[in-house]
């Protein structure tokens, strides 16, 4: 059995005093839950953050990194700047990244592979906008996205990252994929990372959802049969509302 994984996205919102208020009032939300629970914040709430989560069953991811190991790359983070204050995710690949910040399948999988050279695991977003859902390229562009994210990678490194499927149309708009339509895109990303790295890796693979999810759909999308849980933004910044999709199963 697949672990359930619910990791928030909060982009660029919390300052460290909201980091460490909303970390007090979630961790006795979230203490006695076997679900996986991650936090993905600014740079600047990262070190806050990881204070304030020891001893608890929260994790805590970053947002971006460069792929570079270091070098002139004016306000860029790296890797190993993430991994020595104590960073355990990274989100790479996010839509508003590829979108607003000319991320490429291929700046993708070179920061994959030196996330895990710094034991940073990747939480890798992929998701179609709503022109190629409706000319019917959806299921073809997330497992294009998906083939280029992990080229190159070894079974275990495959094992070991996290897919989120984030189809555009969905994130921020209010609008959720039907749980049955996001299973199916789910399920369709499995089907092809089984066809490239076998079975086992396929099925054990971690593949969540994002967009728009809340407390009020959460438990529909995560007992599908291939939703691993989910990346939530919005609903996120508000730590009884966050609770609460991480308790779907209460
Ligand atoms: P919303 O949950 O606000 O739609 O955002 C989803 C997302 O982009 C998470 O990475």
């Amino acid at each position: 059995m697949r672990r359930k994984v619910i990791a928030g996205n909060w982009k660029m919102n919390m300052l460290p005093n909201e980091a460490i208020n909303f970390i007090e009032e979630l961790t006795p939300l979230v203490s006695d839950t076997k679900n996986e629970v991650i936090l993905c914040v600014p740079y600047t709430d990262l070190f806050y953050s990881l204070l304030n989560v020891q001893g608890t069953n929260i994790k805590i991811g970053a947002q971006n990194m460069h792929w570079e190991e270091k070098g002139a790359y004016t306000g860029e983070v790296s890797a190993q700047m993430l991994k020595s204050i104590g960073v355990e995710y990274v989100i790479i690949g996010h839509s508003e990244r590829r979108q607003y910040f000319n991320e490429t399948d291929e700046t993708v999988n070179k920061k994959v592979k030196t996330a895990f050279k710094h034991e940073l695991k990747p939480i890798v977003c992929v998701g179609e906008t709503l022109e190629q859902r409706e000319a019917g390229k959806a299921e073809e562009i997330i497992t294009n996205q998906t083939e280029k994210a992990l080229e190159g990678l070894t079974d275990e490194q495959v094992q070991n990252t996290i897919i989120a499927y984030e189809p555009i149309w969905a994130i921020g708009t209010g609008k959720t994929a039907t749980s049955e339509d996001a299973n199916n895109a789910i399920k369709a990303i499995r089907d092809k990372i089984c066809q490239i790295y076998g079975q086992n890796v396929g099925k054990s693979i971690i593949i969540q959802y994002g967009g728009s999810v809340k407390s009020a759909n959460c438990k529909e999308l995560f007992t599908t049969s291939d939703i691993d849980g989910g990346l939530v933004g919005g609903a996120s910044l508000d730590p009884e509302e966050f609770a609460k999709i991480i308790n779907y199963d209460k």
